[in-house]
């Protein structure tokens, strides 16, 4: 039949060179649509006689498959060729990083502990510990606490429970951090200088007391050390933690069994407008207690009295933390509200920085 062959060149042509579906579909209708060529001239084959039909009709039955086959193959491979071009520009490194989202906050009391750390160990203190769980020898009697004295009584100290014939030691959840004192001298001897930060427990609820709560202990022990050097440590202390450079602390004489003399520090503030101000202001809190270590503490801690000599103190962290950071109820600290936390908790990166106090 004539054009036949001229009719599939043009047609196979136009199959490969067509870039995308729409172009293809274009060539499909111009072959094999109602009113394609190839499609016409089967029609033509109504009007021949049955000898010619009989020759033209597996040719053009031949090429109708042919282009149909051409077709067929030439979309699988556009599909193809659209599928890779997707993947790549779809692209995905699974090996990246994620991105990070912030989650969760350092507590305010994590932070303080920080930041007293890092202002005390500026002045030469290394940080200590203890056990949470002490015997009554190292909180009570090491520390000159006599049996009849009523912190030792029930209601004040949780006492560790013992069953009948167990013949161990009493011990308590540790009622102050001050037994670390005896724990620190019995390790490194004197001269020394130490903080001991740490959770202590007493039975006691309200607004003001939990019976979990915070504690930092000091002791620095030497040849001449004197209340002077205590009352410059606190005082430095407080000038870097509270970062302001006037401050101004009333040492009030006290009683604490571990310490002769003692002295309960108090440090001058404003609360003018409901707003606290430490430095200023015609107002007084009590922050800590403190004294010069009593011979018998010193000597429970293997150091001989007639040589050396040190003062001590005890500071509630909890309280120190509310008056910085103006909490007003200490209940909070442990209740673990996400929106307390949020509102109150510092970002990881928020590092301590050593304030105004020290670096002059
Ligand atoms: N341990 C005392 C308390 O829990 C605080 C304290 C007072 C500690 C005087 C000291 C000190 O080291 O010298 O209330």
């Amino acid at each position: 039949m004539d054009g036949i062959d001229a009719l599939r060149g043009k047609f196979l042509d136009q199959i490969s060179s067509a870039a995308d579906p729409d172009a293809l579909e274009a060539v499909r209708l111009a072959a094999l649509g109602k009113k394609g060529e190839i499609s016409l001239k089967m029609r033509d084959l109504g009007q021949m006689s049955p000898e010619e039909r009989q020759s033209a009709g597996p040719v053009l039955n031949g090429l109708k498959s042919e282009i149909d086959a051409a077709l067929k193959a030439r979309r699988a491979s556009l599909e193809d060729a659209a599928l890779d071009a997707r993947l790549k520009a779809e692209w995905l490194d699974v090996t990246l990083p994620g991105r990070p989202r912030p989650m969760g906050t350092i507590h305010p009391i994590s932070q303080v502990m920080d930041e007293l750390t890092a202002i005390f160990s500026d002045m030469g203190f290394a940080v200590a510990e203890g056990p949470q769980i002490e015997s009554d020898w190292y909180n009570f009697d090491a520390l000159n606490i006599a049996p009849e004295h009523p912190s030792r009584q029930e209601m004040d100290t949780f006492y560790m429970h013992r069953a009948p014939g167990d013949n161990r030691p009493p011990h308590v959840l540790r009622t102050h951090t001050s037994p670390v004192q005896i724990r620190a001298m019995q390790d490194q001897g004197a001269p020394i200088r130490v903080i001991a930060p740490g959770r202590v427990y007493r039975m006691d609820m309200d607004q003001t007391h939990t019976p979990m709560f915070h504690q930092v202990e000091g002791l620095a022990i030497d040849r001449d050390i004197s209340m002077a050097q205590l009352k410059w440590t606190l005082e430095e202390f407080c000038r870097a933690f509270f970062e302001v450079d006037e401050v101004e602390l009333r040492f009030r004489a006290s009683h604490f069994p571990f310490t002769e003399p003692s002295a309960e520090v108090d440090i001058r503030c404003s609360w003018e407008g409901g707003q606290l101000k430490i430095g200023e202001g015609k107002d007084w809190l009590e922050i800590l207690g403190s004294g010069m270590v009593h011979p018998h503490v010193l000597r429970a801690g293997g150091i001989d009295p007639d040589q050396w000599q040190g003062f001590a103190f005890g500071v509630g962290i909890d309280r120190i933390a509310m008056l910085k950071y103006g909490i007003p109820d200490l209940r909070a600290f442990f209740e673990s509200d996400l929106r307390w936390l949020r509102h109150y908790g510092f970002a990881a990166l928020d590092q301590p920085a050593l304030a105004a106090g020290l670096s002059r």
